[in-house]
C-alpha cells in the first residue's frame, strides 16, 4: 500500500465546541463509527475552557438533536474514542499537548473547522510541534475572503503540507444529488448531444432557504450570500451541469474538467448581479448596525466556450425566501416554428435536477391535451424521485479524507477560478435592496432576468 492510500490513524478537529461541529461534525463522526467502523482516536481542540466531559455532553446533545441514538453501542464507542485539548491556538503548549494525545499515530488528519483567519496560525503550530508530519489537512470553506487572500492562504498551507494532503471542503460535493447530476449526464448517451448552445436556451440554479441567518449573525455579516454559497456551492453545481465529459482514466479527470469549465466562466461585473437584504437582518445579534451585507444574490453568468457561448445562466440564492429548496433547471429552446398555432406556448422542455430536500430528476415536455383541438400542456416525466440523500455529506467527505480519497474535494485551481468569477462583485460595490421575508427577493432581481425569464420558483414536491 502506498503512503497516499494509507488510512489516517487519528482524527483531530479544531473548532470542536463550535456551531459546525455541533450541527455537522459530531453527527458525521457518529455515522462513521456506526456505519464504517471508524476506530481511531478523535481529538477535539478548542478554546472554551472545557474538559473532556463537556465535549462528550456536547457530542451527545448534537447526536440526539440530529436523530442519532445516544444509547447505542456505536455512540458509546464514539465517546470512548473522544479526547479533548483546550487552549489558545497561539499557545505552543496546546500543540505539545496535542502531540502527546496523538501518541503513536503515523498519519493524523487535522480538520480545521475554524474561521479562515486562524488557518495559518494553526498550520504553523502544527508544523512546529511535529503534528504536521505525514499529516492530512482538511480545511473548511470559505477558503479565504477573496482571490488574493485565498492565494495567500494556499501559499501558507503549502509551506507545511503537500498539496496532495490538503482537502478543501465544499460539502455540496458530498451530496448524492450533486453527484447524480454528473452521473445522469455521462451515464447516458441521450443528453450530451443536446447539452449545448444549439439546444439550450438558458440555465437557472436556485438555492433558497426559508430561514434567516439564525444564530450565525457575526459569521454571516463578515461573509454575505456571495461568499457564503454562491462562490462555492452554486458554482460547483454549475460546473457539474456544464462541464465537458471526463476523459481518460486518471483520478483527476473530473476535477480537471470542472477546473477548465470554471476558468471559462466570465468574470462577473456589477451589471451582472443584484444583491438584497431581508427586512430584520440588522436586528440579528452579531450583525453590524447599518450592515450592507447581502442575504440574497442573483447573478447572470456566461461561459466563454464553444459549447455554451451566448447561453444565459442565472443563479439565485437567499435567506428568508418562501421555501427551502435547491434546484437546477436546464431549459431547452422552443421548436423553430409554431406548428400547432397555440396562442400561448409556455414550455419549451427542460431537465430539472432537484438537489434538496427531495432528490428529483425530471424531464419537462409539452404534450397534447385530449380533445379536438391541437393544444398542449407542460408535463414532467419524473426519472427518479427519492426522499432525500442517504449519507450526510460530512460523513461521506470525512470518511473519504481519512482514506486519502480526494475526488469530492475542491482543488486550489478550482477555488481560484471561483474567486476570480466573483472577485469584482464582492463587498459594497452594488446597491443592496431590501426585501420582505417570505418573498423571492427584491424586485430588481426581475430586471436582471428580463427577457430570459421568468425566474422559475421551485415548488415543494
Ligand atoms: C453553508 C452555508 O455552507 O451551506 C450556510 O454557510 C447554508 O449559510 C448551508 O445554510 C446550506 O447547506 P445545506 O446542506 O443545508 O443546503
Amino acid at each position: 500500500m502506498t503512503e497516499a492510500n494509507t488510512n489516517s490513524d487519528a482524527l483531530v478537529f479544531f473548532g470542536a465546541t463550535g456551531d459546525l461541529a455541533y450541527k455537522q461534525i459530531f453527527p458525521a463522526l457518529y455515522g462513521l463509527v456506526r456505519d464504517e467502523g471508524l476506530s481511531t482516536p478523535i481529538i477535539g481542540v478548542a478554546k472554551q475552557g472545557w474538559g473532556l466531559d463537556q465535549l462528550k455532553q456536547r457530542a451527545a446533545d448534537s447526536v440526539k438533536e440530529h436523530g442519532g441514538d445516544i444509547n447505542s453501542a456505536a455512540f458509546k464507542k464514539l465517546l470512548g474514542q473522544l479526547r479533548y485539548v483546550d487552549g489558545d491556538y497561539n499557545d505552543p503548549k496546546v500543540f505539545a499537548e496535542l502531540r502527546k494525545q496523538l501518541g503513536d499515530a503515523q498519519r493524523p488528519l487535522h480538520y480545521l473547522a475554524i474561521p479562515p483567519v486562524l488557518f495559518s496560525v494553526v498550520a504553523s503550530q502544527l508544523a512546529k510541534s511535529g503534528c504536521a508530519k505525514n499529516a492530512r489537512l482538511v480545511v473548511e470553506k470559505p477558503f479565504g475572503r477573496d482571490r488574493a487572500s485565498a492565494d495567500a492562504l494556499s501559499r501558507i498551507l503549502d509551506e507545511y503540507f503537500s498539496e496532495d494532503d490538503i482537502f478543501r471542503i465544499d460539502h455540496y460535493l458530498g451530496k448524492e444529488p450533486v453527484q447524480n447530476i454528473l452521473f445522469t449526464r455521462f451515464a447516458n448517451a441521450t443528453f450530451e448531444p443536446i447539452w449545448n448552445r444549439n439546444y439550450v436556451r438558458s440555465i437557472q440554479i436556485t438555492m433558497a432557504e426559508n430561514f434567516g441567518v439564525q444564530d450565525r449573525g457575526a459569521f454571516y455579516d463578515e461573509a454575505g450570500a456571495i461568499r457564503d454559497v454562491l462562490q462555492n456551492h452554486m458554482l460547483q453545481i454549475l460546473a457539474s451541469l456544464t462541464m465537458d465529459p471526463p476523459t481518460g482514466q486518471q483520478h483527476e479527470a473530473i476535477r480537471d474538467r470542472k477546473a477548465s469549465l470554471l476558468k471559462a466562466v466570465r468574470t462577473l461585473t456589477t451589471n451582472d448581479v443584484v444583491r438584497g437584504q431581508y427586512d430584520g437582518y440588522e436586528n440579528v445579534p452579531g450583525v453590524h448596525p447599518g450592515s450592507t451585507v447581502e442575504t440574497f444574490a442573483a447573478a447572470r453568468l456566461e461561459i466563454d466556450s464553444w459549447r455554451w457561448a451566448g447561453v444565459p445562466i442565472f443563479i439565485r440564492t437567499g435567506k428568508c425566501l418562501p421555501v427551502s429548496i435547491a434546484e437546477a433547471v436546464v431549459q431547452f429552446k422552443k421548436p423553430p416554428r409554431e406548428a400547432f398555432g397555440e396562442i400561448e406556448s409556455v414550455g419549451c422542455g427542460h431537465v430539472r435536477f432537484r438537489i434538496q430536500p427531495d432528490v428529483t430528476i425530471a424531464l419537462g415536455t409539452r404534450v397534447k391535451v385530449p380533445g379536438d383541438r391541437m393544444i398542449g400542456d407542460d408535463v414532467e416525466l419524473i426519472l427518479t424521485r427519492q426522499p432525500g440523500a442517504d449519507k450526510p455529506p460530512y460523513q461521506r467527505l470525512l470518511g473519504d479524507a481519512m482514506r486519502g480519497i480526494d475526488e469530492l474535494f475542491t482543488r486550489e485551481d478550482i477555488v481560484d477560478a471561483e474567486w476570480r468569477i466573483v472577485d469584482d462583485i464582492l463587498g459594497n460595490v452594488t446597491p443592496v435592496y431590501r426585501y420582505k421575508p417570505g418573498t423571492w427577493g427584491p424586485d430588481e432581481a426581475m430586471q436582471l432576468i428580463a427577457g430570459d425569464g421568468p425566474w422559475l420558483n421551485p415548488k415543494p414536491a
